[in-house]
Formats: structure tokens, sequence, C-alpha cells
């Protein structure tokens, strides 16, 4: 089966959220987690950034051994002589070099020619290959690239020696159809791209980002970035978790294999949620609080008679212990006589009724009804003769 590698930045490009800072320690716990999610490679920060991200980076490579340590680096030789001084502990030291390849960045951001900028990626890998055995180079602002001058660059970069390319959607402007187009385009025109990995790397601007990205596995990529819940620059990059589940679960029409350990998952979201302070929509895909809950009366019925009715997913496959029916003023008598029965109240028919009734009339009132409602509840039926 085709693997796709996960590459996670949750800790650079994840970092790069307004709001969120990161300690060393808190990136070392991060990365351990990632590490048992099973992920290819972390992007554990920008050595040059700060002497903070330096020091993370240093103790993240020495400290992770099954997943592959990168840290992120312009195409200049002061930071790939800083991320060398970071990542040189690693098992297998690694380097994401980016250099910006569209019309309005080159011009107004780099103020380069594209011959200049060509000159200078080139520059850069082999510099950087003299050092680490794997060097990924991004395009960055790929997608609004003219793809004569991607090819261009990329043949390029490939004969210095990159390992993988990496075609960000920086921006996220996007749609799934076109990113696709463009990795089938590279990748029939590019040579040596069977040699090396192409990479995606969606943002979520348009919030096409998760498709962008499976569009990209449809047309050849091999491997994947994005963050965990999908925090990032602006509305945020991939959620990787999205992207796991997803081609798990769809097996049929994407048979490829990622690698992760998807039990791991809840775990992993839940540690990036605390230690960033970023709290999960209720409904985010895969980990937010609703993504199982079930409140209707007609899908908690189904459920009860068989979860698949309502349930693609099932909780425990993201390592979530079992979600309790919501109950609230949609729920149905089935659902209300289950939870009765998993609190231990065994009552008639009778009994049942009428307090199923009193339930309706308090979820009119109330918008969220707790434990404590329904014991207090359900055990004045109990006790009335
Ligand atoms: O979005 C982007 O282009 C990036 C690059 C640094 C790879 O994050
Ligand atoms: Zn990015």
């Amino acid at each position: 089966m085709r693997k796709i590698d996960i590459f996670d930045t949750t800790l650079r490009d994840g970092e790069q959220s307004a709001g969120i800072n990161l300690n060393t320690a808190e990136k070392i716990e991060i990365a351990k987690q990632l590490e048992r999610l099973g992920v290819a490679i972390i992007e554990a920060g920008f050595p040059a950034s700060s002497p903070g991200d330096f020091e993370a980076v240093n103790r993240i490579a020495g400290t992770v051994k099954n997943s592959i340590v990168t840290g992120l680096a312009r195409c200049v030789q002061k930071d790939i002589d800083t991320t060398w001084e970071a990542i040189k502990v690693a098992e297998q030291p690694h380097i994401h070099i980016f250099l910006a390849t569209s019309p309005i960045h080159m011009e107004y951001k780099l103020k380069k020619s594209p011959e200049q900028v060509v000159e200078q990626a080139v520059e850069a890998v082999k510099y950087a290959k003299k050092f680490f055995p794997l060097v990924q180079w991004s395009a960055e602002d790929a997608f609004r690239s003219d793809r004569e001058f991607l090819v261009r660059i990329m043949n390029e970069v490939v004969a210095a020696g990159a390992t993988t390319i990496n075609v960000p959607d920086t921006v996220g402007y996007a749609s799934p159809q076109e990113y696709g187009a463009l990795f089938k385009f590279l990748l029939e025109n590019v040579k040596g791209a069977e040699n090396v990995k192409f990479s995606a790397h969606c943002h979520d601007d348009l919030g096409m980002a998760t498709a962008n990205t499976i569009a990209a596995i449809e047309n050849g990529a091999t491997q994947v970035e994005g963050t965990i819940n999908g925090i990032g620059e602006r509305a945020g990059n991939v959620a990787l978790e999205e992207i796991a589940v997803a081609l798990h679960i769809r097996k049929d029409i994407y048979p490829v294999e990622t690698g992760i350990h998807l039990h791991e998952i809840k775990r992993t979201s839940q540690l990036v949620s605390k230690l960033t302070n970023v709290v999960i929509q209720p409904n985010k895909a895969i980990v937010g609080k609703n993504a199982f809950a079930h409140e209707s009366g007609i899908h908690q019925d189904g459920v009860l008679k068989n979860p698949e009715t309502y349930e693609i997913i099932s909780p425990a496959l993201i390592g979530e212990g079992v979600v309790p029916l919501v109950l609230g003023k949609h729920s149905g008598r089935a659902a209300f006589r289950d939870r009765a029965e998993t609190m231990g109240f065994n009552l008639s028919d009778e009994k049942l009724n009428k307090a199923f009734a009193e339930f309706k009339m308090l979820a009119d009132r109330k918008k969220e009804i707790t434990e404590e409602d329904l014991m207090t509840l359900l055990t004045e039926q109990q006790v009335q003769i």
C-alpha cells in the first residue's frame, strides 16, 4: 500500500498562531506525544528565529527517536548553520528550507528577480546538503506561482540534492481540483520527481485545507503537512487528525497507509488544546466535544439500535471513551430510558413516562440537563408509590 508520510508542524506553523507561545518543556511534552501518535516527521520549530526556539528544537532532536525531527530555515547560510547546530544530535538530521516563488512575494517581499531566486534556492540546498542527509525545500506560496517557473526551480533544487519538495498553498487560496492538478502537473514535469517526496502543505483560509490535501494525495503527493486541531497562521493549517481518519475510514477509495496510531488522536488533541490554550470548537470534525454527540430523538433511537445508523466513526477508534447520548429537548424516550437504566433505575413504563414528561418540561426551560437533574427527577418517580 502507498505510504503517506505525516509531517507535523504543530510546534512551528501551529505555534505561529496569534496568541500561542509554548515553552521548551511544553514543546517537548507535545513532541513526545506526536512520536506516540506515529507522525513520520516533527517540525520542532525555527531555530534561527529565537534562542528559545533553538533550545526547544535541540532538546526535541535529542529526545525523539521514532520520528524524524526537523527545523525550519530561510535559504541563508546563517539559518542553515544554526539549524545544523540544533538538529545535529538527531538520528536522521533533516532541514526544511524555504523560499518564496510567487510573483507577488518575489517582487514585493524578497525584491529579487526569478533568476536570483533560483540561484539562492540552489545555493542553499547545496550548502544544506553538506550537513544534512535529508533536505526539504519549500516553494513558499507555490500555489500562486507560475507553473513553468515552479518546474524550472524544482528541477534545479532536485538536481542540487533536495530529498523532498514541498508545494505550499501558503494563503489557502486553492480549490481541491486546482491543487490536485498542480501536483499532477509537477509530478509529470519535474525531472527526477519519482526519486523525491512531494509534499502538500495547506492553509485553511477558505475552509478547503482538508479537501485540498486529499486532492494532493489523489494526485501523487507522498507527504502531507499539517497541525493537530488545525492550529496555525490565520485560519490555520490542515488538521492532521482529519486527514488520518478520513484516509482510514475511506480506505476503499484512498488505499494508503499513514502510520498514525489513531487511538492516540484524542489524547494528542487534548494535550495540544491544553498547552496552547486554544479551545477546540465543539463541532470540530473528529476531536470536537460534539463530534460523537447525538441529540435528536430519531438519531438516538437509531444509534441505540445500531450505532452505524448515524456514526461513521467509532469514538473508540480515536481513543475517545463512551460518549453518553445527549439529553436535551430533542431527545426521545429511548435515549431517556437507556440513560435511566445506565444510572441504575428500572422504572415501570408508567413511571418512566411520567419522568419523561417532566424531563421534557425541564428541557424546554434549561439549556443543559445535568446528571444531578436526572437523578432528582428519576429518584422522585422511584420513591412515589
Ligand atoms: O505556509 C507556508 O508556505 C509555510 C512555509 C514556511 C513552508 O509554512
Ligand atoms: Zn504554512
